[in-house]
């Protein structure tokens, strides 16, 4: 990527988990970037040491005000759209404001796209959307989908009008389907299954681990953000109406194999496993079309992030975390 780039990303929902390492990533890449977000967790602190920097710019507002994402799309030429309800919980708790925000809000700021010149949307959807598969075969992008909770639907509903209203658009669409994503961002969340096994561990916690027998695939924040900087810099018709699984062959575990990887590194740690069904999903994911097309490969594994997790709690780093669930969960 030059750092020459005339590029100007609005990168919507930017001072989130993802978002927040994403636009550091975007910075040092040489792209201009604009953040609009809502903020729904007093997350501010996650882009405030950005604010001096005159390549980015902050938009606080919501994304489903159509005069603040008018303004927020000024200038800009390519957009990512992270910004939603992010979880099953949330979305559980609070199923109008979800249906709201990931999916009216968003297809209307979708179609305020149209006729801006806008060169790349990128969609931030979920391997979520594989849910419950009856086979042990890695999904591919052309898999059935079948969502097990309004979060997924969602996502689901928002691909499905990318993919049926390309001959209206003039940008290129590409949907972006990303593994449970890991890793330290200056908006952390302890509720991802890798952090929060991690973070109960090392502090010498039980944990109570439900249906330990189901497969997902993790990839790290920074390769996450390394792929989106990858579509951005790809020539459009590279990219257009295509959908990409996010993250990277063998990273696919079981939550029994998280937990015995965590176990060789906290010999002491407690664990009890329970059936319940409590999250049905099971899904095993395919990445050899990003790693084909675009060169995708990541860098860090959920090996090597366990160790250094590990590390940075022993050293004190997050001993805050109960005091400040809001920040750190979606909840
Ligand atoms: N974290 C993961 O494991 C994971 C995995 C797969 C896909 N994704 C997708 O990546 C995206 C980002 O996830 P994240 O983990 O960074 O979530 P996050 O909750 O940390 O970030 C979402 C951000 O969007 C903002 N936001 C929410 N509603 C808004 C609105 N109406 N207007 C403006 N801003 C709003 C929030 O304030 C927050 O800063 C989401 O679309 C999510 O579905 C995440």
């Amino acid at each position: 990527m030059s750092s020459e780039t005339n590029q100007h990303i609005l990168i919507v929902g930017g001072a989130g988990y993802i978002g927040s390492v994403l636009v550091r990533v975007l910075l040092e890449q040489g792209y201009r970037v604009r953040v609009l977000d809502a903020l729904l967790y007093d997350n501010h602190s996650a882009i405030a040491d950005l604010l001096n920097n005159p390549s980015f710019s902050f938009i606080h507002g919501d994304l489903c005000d159509e005069a603040t994402v008018r303004e927020a799309l000024r200038d800009v030429t390519d957009v990512v759209l992270l910004a939603a309800l992010v979880g099953d919980p949330v979305c559980k708790k609070y199923p109008d404001l979800a249906q709201q925000i990931n999916d009216i809000g968003t297809i209307h700021l979708i179609d305020q796209l149209v006729g801006r010149d806008i060169k790349h949307l990128v969609f931030m959807s979920t391997c979520s959307n594989y849910g419950l598969r009856e086979t042990d075969s890695e999904a591919r992008e052309d898999a059935e989908l079948n969502p097990q909770s309004l979060y997924a639907e969602t996502k689901v509903k928002v691909e499905r009008y990318l993919l049926e209203s390309t001959s209206r658009f003039d940008f290129a669409s590409t949907i972006l389907r990303c593994a449970t994503a890991y890793g330290l961002s200056p908006r952390m969340r302890f509720d991802l299954t890798i952090n929060e096994f991690t973070r109960e561990l090392a502090l010498g916690r039980d944990l109570l681990v439900y249906d330990a027998d189901t497969w997902r695939p993790y990839c790290h924040v920074n390769d996450i953000s390394r792929a989106i900087g990858l579509v951005l810099d790809a020539e459009p018709s590279a990219v257009a109406e295509q959908v990409f699984n996010v993250g990277s062959p063998g990273e696919n575990y079981t939550k029994r194999m998280v937990v015995e990887l965590l176990q060789q590194r906290l010999p002491s740690a407690q664990v009890r496993f329970q059936e319940g069904k409590v999250d049905p999903r099971n899904y095993r994911v395919d990445f050899s079309r990003i790693a084909d097309r675009l060169g995708f490969r990541a860098k860090v594994t959920l090996t090597d992030f366990v160790v250094e997790l590990i590390d940075v709690i022993n050293k004190g780093r997050f001993a805050d975390g109960d005091d400040q669930k809001r920040f750190y969960r979606n909840s």
